[in-house]
């Protein structure tokens, strides 16, 4: 084997440069290039966002009740694929540094694996991120931990304005997309016509952000089994659940342990903000801050448990890093705060502690772990579409 001498391969390199700039500048002067398809890889007919076909008991009336999706924005597929690229795009923040996707990672549900979120300018976000999975399925359609975006279209905006989280404002945030050459079509086919307004922007991310379902978990495959309605009891098994997930899931059912209570329906979700006994006194006022009532302090949303596997952290502040100490939690570290919902509350008012042996815990911990839904972790039409 001849080896290159020194010379012949600064030579060579030198060249291949020179190749590689001609080849550059003759796709620069390519009279017609397609903006989109040079930063992005979209399917020429898009996604089906708005029509996904969902086991029957997802569509039951009292989930359809859940639905919060106002009668201005439905999903659309072109909609929804806008808002994925909205999502995954850096540049909706001031230095081109963070995308939503940054803090809330299809890999881990939508949500962070730290405690905090760091920001475009190293700070650090109050709480916790949260999974996206299921949104569009809280009930009262509030979001954040204290419930202060009356609605995800209201929500979207939120962090591309948050001082730690992105640091835009909205004229600059329009101004921005106006010259970047992919979003003329990708309105266009969203809206009709290539206008880019920051409201445009609320709708698509909000459509992107409802159509994240999740079906399709070791949960979903053994509901599937049984009609409808009405759902089967506590006590009935799931034929694809080991002995302790079916253990785990009337655990999880049974009224005295309250879960289901909070973490109800089909979607593991409250109808509304709870305290959950976390500490004695307030520490963040959660949703008491927001409608400025003490008796709402340190309550907050109920997110759905869906996936709550792949979430860690747990709660507003992220305080708990396994499952088996949120379920100690329940067990046995319930605090009596004077806003404590009831559903945690004996008849006589003390703070109800599910006490559950070693076996229990273990079992609804493994209950929680059938909730797991891996294929929104590697759907396409969810994951980032920038080249
Ligand atoms: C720097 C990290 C960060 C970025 C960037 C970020 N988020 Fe978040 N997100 C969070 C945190 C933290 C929370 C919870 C904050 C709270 O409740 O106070 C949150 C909450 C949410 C919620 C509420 C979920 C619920 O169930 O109530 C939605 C929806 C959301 N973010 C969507 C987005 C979208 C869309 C973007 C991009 C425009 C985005 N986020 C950018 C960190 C981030
Ligand atoms: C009174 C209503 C209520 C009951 C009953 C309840 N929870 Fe919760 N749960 C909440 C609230 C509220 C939160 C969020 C609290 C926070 O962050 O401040 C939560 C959070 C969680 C989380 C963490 C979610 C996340 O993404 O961080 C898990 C897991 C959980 N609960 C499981 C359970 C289990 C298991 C039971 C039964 C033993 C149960 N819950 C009973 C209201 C309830």
């Amino acid at each position: 084997m001849i080896l290159m001498k020194p010379r012949f391969f600064i030579i060579s390199a030198i060249s291949a440069t020179f190749l590689f700039i001609a080849c550059k500048k003759s796709a620069d002067n390519n009279p017609n290039p397609d903006p989109v398809a040079a930063v992005l890889n979209l399917p020429a007919t898009p996604f089906n966002y708005a029509n996904i076909t969902q086991p029957a008991y997802l569509n039951a009336p009292n989930i359809l009740g859940q639905i919060n999706t106002p009668p201005g924005n439905p999903i659309t597929d072109n909609g929804a694929t806008l808002g994925r690229v909205l999502f995954y795009d850096k540049n909706l923040s001031i230095n081109n540094t963070i995308a939503c996707a940054s803090c809330h990672k299809q890999a881990n549900a939508f949500s962070d694996p730290d405690a905090k979120s760091l920001g475009f300018n190293g700070g650090l976000t109050g709480r916790n991120s949260m999974s996206l999975i299921d949104a569009k399925y809280y009930p009262n359609g509030r979001f954040f931990w204290d419930q202060r975006a009356a609605t995800l279209e209201d929500q979207t905006l939120a962090p591309i304005q948050d001082l730690v989280e992105m640091g835009m404002t909205l004229p600059q945030l329009e101004t921005k997309l106006k010259n970047l050459a992919y979003y003329p079509s990708l309105f266009t086919k969203a809206f009709g016509d290539a206008t880019i307004t920051s409201n445009r922007v609320s709708l698509a991310l909000s459509q992107y952000v409802r159509s994240i379902v999740s079906f399709q978990s070791k949960y979903d495959a053994g509901r599937s089994t049984f009609p409808a309605a009405p759902a089967p009891p506590p006590n009935v098994n799931f034929p694809n659940f080991t002995a302790q997930e079916n253990r785990g899931k009337e655990i999880f059912l049974t009224p005295q342990n309250a879960c289901a209570a909070c973490h109800g329906s089909e979607t593991f979700t409250a109808p509304q903000e709870k305290n959950n006994g976390l500490d004695l006194v307030t520490i963040d006022r959660g949703f008491g801050s927001v409608v400025n009532n003490t008796n709402l302090d340190a309550t907050f949303k109920v997110t759905t448990l869906r996936n709550v596997e792949l979430t860690a952290p747990y709660m507003h502040d992220g305080r708990f890093t396994t499952l088996e100490q949120v379920v100690e939690h329940y067990s046995s570290g319930v605090k009596n705060h004077p806003n404590l919902s009831p559903q945690l509350r004996l008849p006589g008012g003390q703070p109800r502690l599910a006490n559950l042996t070693a076996a229990d815990k273990a079992a609804l911990v493994a209950f929680l772990k059938t909730l797991t839904d891996v294929t929104i972790l590697t759907d396409v039409k969810y994951s980032n579409p920038f080249k």
